[in-house]
């Protein structure tokens, strides 16, 4: 199983960009699933419905996003759709989900999204916490565990 993971996909030169290298990358590379993270797409700042359907059309599995994933209000027509995920330690009752199950080759996939809390001035529950305890939940259900943890550091 080979698991591509773009980071991310910042801008119209960003979605440009993936238009034209990944379709190329995905056969070269044999790829089975791809993980895009998409919340800098619209403008560098969030992502907007015809952006997300344009990523999906070039094979992408799931759009992951972070802290920028309201930046567009566009976000609210789309964010309960099955192939994207906003940061899973979002308070309870947050619109969209933080992870979510595909099925690849025979194979269960979970993806899930975190946001760090250093530099980040989002409000959010420990992340560390929480990937715990979904993936104690979740480890039972699936083969493969992948999460983008969108983050930043003092270092
Ligand atoms: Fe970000």
């Amino acid at each position: 199983m080979n698991i591509l993971a773009v980071g991310d996909v910042v801008g119209i030169i960003g979605v440009d960009k993936l238009k034209s290298e990944l379709p190329k990358i995905i056969s070269k590379n044999n790829i089975d699933f791809v993980i895009v993270n998409g919340e800098n797409a619209a403008e560098g700042m969030g992502l907007t419905e015809k952006l997300y359907k344009e990523i999906l059309k070039l094979n992408v599995n799931v759009v992951t996003m972070g802290n920028h994933t309201w930046a567009k209000k566009d976000i609210f027509n789309f964010i309960d759709d099955k192939q994207i995920v906003r940061p899973a330690n979002y308070p309870k009752n947050v619109p969209g989900k933080g992870y979510r199950i595909f099925e690849c080759k025979g194979k269960k996939i979970a993806v899930m999204n975190f946001i760090g809390r250093v530099t980040m001035n989002i409000l959010s529950e420990n992340p560390f916490l929480m990937a715990k305890d979904i993936i104690s939940n979740l480890k039972r259900e699936v083969d493969i565990i992948v999460i983008d943890f969108h983050r930043r550091s003092n270092s």
